[in-house]
């Protein structure tokens, strides 16, 4: 077993939804120094705040991680051993500037290959997503399942996977992949480009109508925050993770049409719901199969979907309360 207690970390995407949460359960597992190092295109400081209040070994850098001099500069100043990599651009960017969604992903991928195989760190552990496998083909998903990404976000998190997976067939670099399904919970970009639970939360409190988009029955296997960032850390110190991709999930899938009707009724919103024609490339179905992140890891989600939902509605009422 590897012990984070007393190693120095980066997080690229740190200041983000995932990254913001990994960097509290790393700080309070112990590690030596948490580095952040995110260009804020969505982080936030806020996500950050509590962290910084309470710990003074996390630090934060407001660049861009793709960029090979800045990431070997502070990788060699700040004496990283282990690298989480988070950061990347939300999926919906896809709809605006397919290529930027698609590019980030592989190039932030290549700089930190790049630096692995030079030595200026020692471990890197990898945030894939199960948009790399578009719509199940069977369900539960195993890992075994075919790859068909249907947006460039998801082309470019296939390809970054593909990449460091070759990276390590030829030279058995540290290296895990773990490949979260979807993701909630307090601190989600709630703005451009959010995701349906904060989105549809936003609208509710603003007074504005919940918004559907295509049939509703759209299915996604829902995973809490805080499991996720436990699971990254189990991801390093389990070394039998090496080399594999492991999925994130809870093993249940819940309909999109199903969620909007679980948030509107705990903030006990009676009015109607928009609905608007399905985005194109939609993933229609996602579930996981959770036996590997179980065998290997050990890892089990501990917050249920409805404990986990109740949690982070009530964090967006206080956000929006305190206003
Ligand atoms: N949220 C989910 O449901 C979900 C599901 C599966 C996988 N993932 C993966 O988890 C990881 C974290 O996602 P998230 O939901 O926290 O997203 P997020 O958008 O909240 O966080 C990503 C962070 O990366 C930063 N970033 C973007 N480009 C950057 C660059 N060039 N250099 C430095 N920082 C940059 C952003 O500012 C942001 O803070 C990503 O790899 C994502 O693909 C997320």
């Amino acid at each position: 077993m590897a012990d984070i207690k007393g190693k120095n970390v980066l997080i690229t995407g740190g200041a983000g939804f995932i990254g913001s949460h990994l960097a509290d359960t790393l700080l309070m597992k112990g590690a030596g120094k948490v580095i952040i190092v995110d260009n804020f295109f969505l982080g936030k400081e806020e996500n950050l705040a509590e962290a910084r209040a309470t710990f003074d070994n996390i630090f934060v850098y407001r660049d861009d991680a793709r960029d090979l001099g800045t990431m070997k500069t502070i990788l060699r100043k700040e004496q990283i051993d282990i690298v989480f990599n988070l950061a990347t651009i939300a999926l919906n960017y896809s709809f605006f500037n397919p290529y930027g969604a698609y590019r980030v992903n592989v190039d932030i991928a290549e700089t930190l290959l790049h630096l692995l195989q030079d030595g200026a760190y020692q471990t890197l552990i990898h945030s894939s997503s199960s948009e790399a496998y578009g719509t199940a083909q069977y369900s539960p998903m195993d890992e075994n399942h075919p790859m068909n990404p249907t947006t460039p976000y998801a082309a470019g998190k296939a390809a970054a996977d593909m990449l460091i997976q070759s990276f390590y067939n030829i030279l058995q670099l540290d290296i895990a992949i773990i490949r979260p399904f979807n993701n909630y919970g307090p601190r989600q970009n709630d703005q451009a480009l959010a995701a349906i639970i904060p989105l549809t939360a936003r609208r509710i409190l603003n007074g504005e109508k919940p918004v559907l988009e295509g049939t509703g029955l759209q299915t996604r296997d829902f995973i809490y925050v805080e499991d996720t960032a436990r699971a990254f850390l189990m991801a390093y110190e389990n070394e039998t993770s090496r080399g594999k991709i492991i999925n994130l999930g809870s093993g249940k899938e819940i309909s999109m049409k199903a969620v909007i009707e679980a948030i509107s009724e705990y903030y006990g919103y009676k009015g109607e719901i928009e609905t608007r024609p399905g985005r194109p490339a939609d993933v229609q179905r996602l579930c996981a199969s959770a036996n590997l992140a179980k065998g290997i890891l050990g890892f089990e989600p501990q917050v249920d979907f409805k404990t986990g939902l109740r949690r982070t509605l009530d964090w967006y009422q206080a956000k929006y309360h305190s206003r």
